[in-house]
């Protein structure tokens, strides 16, 4: 697929009202994205697990109007009006509206919600962004007269959301999603993200994921700015060739089950974007003592006990337990007799791997 591609035809049919919603869930990376280009272009391939549980479902209303040369849109979260998030919108349809050009025809209602607490410190843009994107394909679907396949309307939902924000073209599909090209992945590239294109081993079917909540707050640097740093960072080619390298690794790892190598790959991973963000100009911290109190635990449960849990972080202080579903008595008796006390207000979310959006 090349960019053209995306550009629709001129829409054949007319909707003069009407409304979508779908709910669309976040993603956690196991090689992590850090460091871009324009226009939201990715420095290195990575891939995630889909979630499940953590997700955002959002409905889109849609009234013709007169085209003023300006967007018209409402956001609502959780029934409340939500001005704030109005500007990250307008960058968002700015960008977006070369290919989906009927943007200015409409006035919207944006209806949004979060099933995970608004201030968890669990970045809502993934979710949010996907679902926004897919509701725009479906109205893109709407107005055309040609028939729009489900490959193309996903790719091109993904290729949307990417422009909202980067990780957000990964939450689509599941159970794991592969962004950024790379030789060894069949059909990857940088526009959009696919669904991950070979088997994968038992031992990965159903993964567990429990979010930690060390920090609920919000974070002191964002991800735009973080990612930015990547430009003058003195470590970031060896960092982008690093994370090729561990795609390659971890498609050897999938296949064969090997549960130790996932463990060494995903925590080194987790570990080298918080070194990045610790090795930028200007440097910065967003770990905690709790967390790295969690890590440790997590370090010595596994000495004694053998257990294949493991841990990663996205940018931010709370921790991801990644687990067998077998495992989960156990690691759920563990988090509850020695991990809860690093958690702001005791809290954790219990959430596994899903496989994706989700029409309402
Ligand atoms: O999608 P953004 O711009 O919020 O960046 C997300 C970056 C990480 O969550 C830290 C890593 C990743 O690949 O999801």
């Amino acid at each position: 697929m090349r960019l053209i591609d995306f550009i629709p035809k001129p829409y054949s049919k007319t909707l003069d009202n009407g409304s979508v919603t779908w709910s669309s869930p976040s993603n956690i990376a196991l090689v992590k994205y850090w460091g871009k280009r324009e226009p939201q272009l990715p420095e290195n391939s990575s891939i995630s697990f889909t979630l499940s549980a953590c997700e955002t479902i959002t409905k889109l209303n849609y009234t013709k109007r007169e085209n003023n040369g300006n967007f018209s849109f409402d956001v609502i979260l959780n029934g409340e009006k939500k001005d704030a998030f109005k500007s990250k919108i307008d960058t968002f349809f700015k960008r977006i509206e070369a290919y989906v050009p009927f943007l200015k025809d409409y006035h919207f209602i944006i209806e949004t919600q979060n099933t995970f607490p608004h201030s968890s410190g669990i970045a809502s843009s993934a979710s949010g962004m996907s679902a926004l994107a897919l509701c725009l394909m479906s109205v893109e679907r709407s107005l055309s007269e040609v028939e729009i396949n489900e490959l193309f309307f996903t790719q091109k939902a993904s290729f949307l959301a990417r422009l909202g924000s980067g990780s957000a073209c990964r939450s689509l599909e599941g159970p794991l999603v592969v962004w950024g090209a790379h030789q060894e992945i069949e059909g990857s590239s940088d526009l959009f993200g696919i669904k991950y294109p070979f088997e994968v081993h038992d031992n990965f079917k159903n993964y567990q994921d429990v979010i930690l909540l060390v920090d609920k707050g919000q974070k002191q640097v964002s991800s735009t700015l973080g990612h930015n740093l990547m430009h003058d960072h003195p470590f970031a080619q060896e960092r982008f060739k690093q994370a090729h390298d561990n795609i390659s690794a971890l498609k050897l790892v999938l296949e064969q089950g090997d549960l130790d190598m996932f463990i060494k790959i995903v925590e080194s991973e987790a570990l080298t974007l918080h070194a990045m963000m610790m090795t930028s100009k200007p440097y910065f911290i967003l770990i905690k003592p709790n967390t790295l109190e969690i890590i440790n635990k997590i370090w010595s449960y596994r000495k004694e006990t053998g257990s294949k849990i493991c841990f990663t972080l996205d940018a931010g202080a709370n921790v991801h337990l990644l687990f067998p579903e077998k495992e989960a008595k156990n690691v759920l008796k563990f988090i509850s007799t020695e991990l809860v006390a690093h958690c702001e207000n005791g809290n954790y979310i219990c959430d596994n791997i899903g496989l994706g959006a989700n029409e309402l």
